[in-house]
């Protein structure tokens, strides 16, 4: 890159004092994620942090496990081994898996640090001294065999509508009605099997209903967020919100600090957003500018069953805080079908993200892929039929060949260099292109800004659609032999589309942008903070020598498509985890 330019790079990111500070739902250990878990979150989510990076904000992208709760205890105790070794473990594996995907956090933390714990105490004392906190008492279950509480899903009974024998806690498989646990006859441990007694015991409640009309204000001041996310959020409020119980009868989590409650635990969805700011802390000093300053705005990415947690639950914790910034926006993501239905563990259906390494596909592949099928406003599906299809069109047939035939074209006809032509020189072809480019990188800016990353995608690739078209209207394989002055010129606007399409698309595709500039021979990356508004610049100097074409993606083959299915279909079986 010229002198030039890096200067300007630099005043940008000096005029840029905002600060955005991205999270990812912080995922339960207990699973270890598949496809719909990457496409629900963590990817958008790194998508948008990699965009507000190369824009210049000052950017934080965090994340982590949430690992309190019950399942994990339980799925523990299964498996054999303590909950701390359980949970080291599983933390790793979703780590390699969010790496291999590129998924740039800036820290992936764990709610198990002891900085967390604290974290989430001052913030019950500050809510609690703000008169947000009620004491009550709550019905739960409780094992004498197990000694232990149980939360509603391991309590088994007699459903009292249709007398099923297997009704769970919460729900009647057979006749789907919903139950309040203690509505069960003859309730049993699902564990143990053994018999279980009803206890009333002290709790602690958010006052929720107190803070309804300050969430209600909040929420329609958003006027950009999704339909659904409003509608939903709106939706509780308008029914009534009740006092929400915040603390479990649990041995394993973030203790409570009052007296009395010595020997309880905070409900995991009352201290697990709170990880979104105790990971901020780990990630950066200067943290709380992140969470309290006026210029810094928060985005949430999360999947559908965690948006009343973020528009209602957690915002209203922050209310109530009092000093914390509600989030800017709240990207709440559908659900990712496979093949049309389910993904099913036990039923081997589904791509499992720790069998993709084994494979030689590329990550950017699979990232280019789950982009163009982002849930974003309708529940959406992966179709192997449609993933080859797309990967094969959409990012070898057109982003990748554009480039392919930039750098090859360059090296084979020009030896590898180009040199800058003389604007009098410039066809309307040319111009057209121009403006065409200019118009492309305001309407991608504009979706990343609104997160409406697969629009934005659209346009990247559509952009290079209209490189390949330029190519094939200009003809630089003809004009060699006639007009080869003309010729360079084509490919230097070529080359130059290359630098913008590997800036622009470098949030989605990190791999392939770099490589893109790597064969441009372009100095420092495609991802320097602030770059992002010098693509539409013409930065290429008098003369510039290019380096030799490499393939950036290689065909998926419907031969092995069979193949790489049966592959990643076979999730980990979590015991083998610790043999
Ligand atoms: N663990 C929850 C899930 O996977 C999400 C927690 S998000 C947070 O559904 F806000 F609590 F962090
Ligand atoms: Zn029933």
């Amino acid at each position: 890159m010229t002198r030039r330019l890096e200067r300007k790079v630099k005043t940008l990111s000096e005029k840029q004092s905002e600060k955005r500070l991205v999270t990812a739902a912080l995922p339960y250990i207990n699973n270890i994620p598949h496809l719909g878990h990457i496409v629900g979150s963590h990817l958008p989510a790194d998508i948008f942090a990699r965009y507000c990076r190369s824009k210049g904000y000052d950017t934080v992208f965090v994340g982590g496990t949430d690992e309190h709760g019950s399942t994990s205890e339980i799925a523990a105790a299964k498996i054999g081994v303590n909950i701390k070794e359980f949970s080291d473990k599983l933390h790793n594996e979703h780590k390699k898996i969010y790496d291999w995907f590129n998924i740039s956090y800036d820290n992936f933390s764990r709610t198990s640090h002891k900085i967390h714990h604290k974290t989430v105490q001052d913030f019950f004392k500050k809510i609690y001294d703000n008169g947000f906190i009620k004491q009550g008492k709550m019905k739960v279950f409780y094992s004498p065999s197990e000694d232990i509480f149980l939360p509603d899903r391991y309590v088994t009974g007699k459903c009292p509508k249709c007398n099923y024998e297997d009704a769970s806690g919460d729900q009647c498989e057979r006749c789907t009605s919903v139950l309040d646990p203690t509505q069960l006859k003859n309730p049993r441990s699902t564990l143990s099997g053994g018999e279980i007694e009803i206890k009333e015991t002290d709790h602690l409640f958010l006052k929720l209903d107190k803070l309804s009309s300050k969430l209600k204000k909040w929420i329609l001041s958003k006027k950009d967020w999704r339909k659904q996310v409003t509608n939903l959020a709106l939706g509780w409020i308008n029914e009534g919100l009740k006092e929400r119980c915040i603390t479990r009868d649990l041995k394993y989590g973030v203790k409570v600090p009052l007296e009395g409650f010595e020997n309880k635990v905070f409900y995991v969805w009352f201290e697990a957003p709170i990880g979104y700011v105790s990971s901020t802390k780990e990630a950066r000093k200067d943290w709380e500018s992140f969470w309290k300053d006026k210029n810094s705005k928060i985005y949430n990415f999360l999947g559908k069953d965690n948006i009343p947690f973020h528009t209602i639950f957690w915002p209203g914790m922050i209310i109530a805080e009092g000093e914390f910034n509600l989030p800017e926006k709240v990207i709440g993501l559908q659900y990712l079908n496979y093949e049309g239905g389910k993904f099913s563990k036990s039923k081997e259906r589904g791509v499992f993200c720790e069998k993709l390494p084994e494979l030689d596909i590329d990550s950017d592949i699979w990232r280019g892929y789950l982009t163009q099928i982002i849930p974003e406003t309708n529940d959406s599906e992966f179709k192997w039929k449609d993933f080859q299809e797309r990967v094969n069109s959409d990012l070898i047939g057109n982003y990748g060949n554009f480039i392919n035939r930039t750098i090859s074209f360059i090296n084979n006809k020009f030896s590898g260099e180009i040199r800058k032509p003389l604007e009098e020189d410039f066809t309307s072809r040319d111009k057209k292109l121009i403006t065409t480019t200019r118009k492309k990188i305001k309407n991608i800016t504009e979706y990343l800004e609104k997160s409406e990353l697969r629009k934005a995608f659209g346009e990247i690739l559509s952009l290079s659609a209209e490189g390949n078209k330029y190519l094939n209207d200009n003809e630089p394989w003809n004009l060699i032999k006639t007009d080869p002055e003309k010729a360079n010129r084509v490919m230097y606007f070529c080359a130059n589309l290359g630098r913008s399409l590997a800036i622009l698309s470098a949030p989605y595709l990190p791999n392939s942008a770099k490589k893109i500039w790597k064969q441009l021979n372009l100095e420092g990356s495609p991802e320097i903070p602030g770059i992002w508004d010098s693509a539409v610049e013409f930065c290429f100097p008098e003369k510039h020598r290019i380096n030799k074409a490499e393939i950036l993606f290689n065909q998926i083959k419907k031969e092995d498509l069979a193949e790489i299915k049966r592959k990643v279909s076979k999730p980990a079986n979590l015991p083998e985890l610790f043999r």
